[in-house]
């Protein structure tokens, strides 16, 4: 089965008005080529509004990093859907393992961390409302290297997964897709293998089967995330179970991204 690609770009907290516009006129040229191929840039919350006018007339969507759950209220810092949809939102990634808490190589110190702590369950509830908002959800899970050497990637990406997807119905598939993110390939120029990277992901297909049936494994997309750069994405899109990428570091270089959009 033939699926779109799908390549986001992941700011995380980089970029200033004029930096962010710089780098998202600096893809449009690549995205032009590749009208088969969905490019989304996710910048912080802040740069939103510019660069809906940068890629207004472009192939470029945008996305936002992260959600609350809840439509309006007390929530004091919290951005709902609605309002990244009034900004021109169609993706919002959820679950990222920053948002997790859950870090590869962090400066920051144990006791802060703890303020970064979005469980299974609360990643559940923000698929779920990015879902009914109609927006496309660009899911993470992944392991922390722990995980992995104790033989328990599997596992750990089952179960984030099976939490997450647990009141996603079939028909919801094609606006979902699934980003495995390992956790000590992020930020860390470890790229995971090829190879590795496939079996997981084909690990991931097969469970959403489980779940959903065998329309939605073929449907969904799933896109591979952690020290993507152009020397190494060829690499990642040949495998037969990745559909694309979700690119931290690299995004933030226009002539890198770029580069890497043309070779999905
Ligand atoms: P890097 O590409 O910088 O490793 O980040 C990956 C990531 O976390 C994307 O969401």
């Amino acid at each position: 089965m033939q699926r779109r690609s799908l390549v986001a770009a992941n700011w995380k907290m980089n970029l200033t008005v004029p930096e962010g516009g710089s780098v998202a006129q600096g893809i449009l040229g690549a995205a032009s080529k590749r009208a088969d191929t969905d490019v989304v840039l996710c910048p912080s919350f802040t740069l939103l509004h510019h660069i809906r006018e940068v890629v207004a007339k472009s192939n470029v969507k945008l996305g936002a990093q992260d959600v609350f759950w809840l439509a309006k209220g007390a929530f004091t810092g919290e951005v709902s859907v609605e309002m990244l949809r009034d900004h021109g939102c169609e993706y919002c990634i959820v679950g990222h393992s920053e948002r997790r808490g859950r870090f590869g190589a962090s400066e920051l110190p144990n006791e802060l961390l703890a303020y970064f702590s979005d469980s299974d369950v609360v990643v559940e509830r923000k698929l779920r409302a990015v879902l009914d908002g109609g927006l496309t959800a660009i899911l993470c899970i992944g392991e922390t290297a722990r995980e992995r050497n104790e033989g328990r990637t599997d596992e750990v990406v089952a179960s984030q997964l099976k939490i997450a997807l647990s009141s996603v119905d079939e028909s919801e598939i094609p606006c979902l897709a699934i980003a495995y993110e390992p956790i000590w390939a992020i930020g860390t120029g470890n790229v995971c293998e090829p190879d590795e990277a496939q079996r997981v992901c084909e690990l991931i297909r097969s469970e959403v089967g489980a779940h959903m049936g065998s329309d939605a494994a073929n449907t969904i997309r799933i896109l591979y995330g952690g020290s993507v750069a152009a020397s190494n994405c060829a690499g990642l899109f040949k495998q037969r179970d990745i559909d694309g990428a979700l690119v931290g570091g690299a995004s933030l270089k226009p002539d890198e991204f770029s580069r890497i959009i043309l070779s999905a």
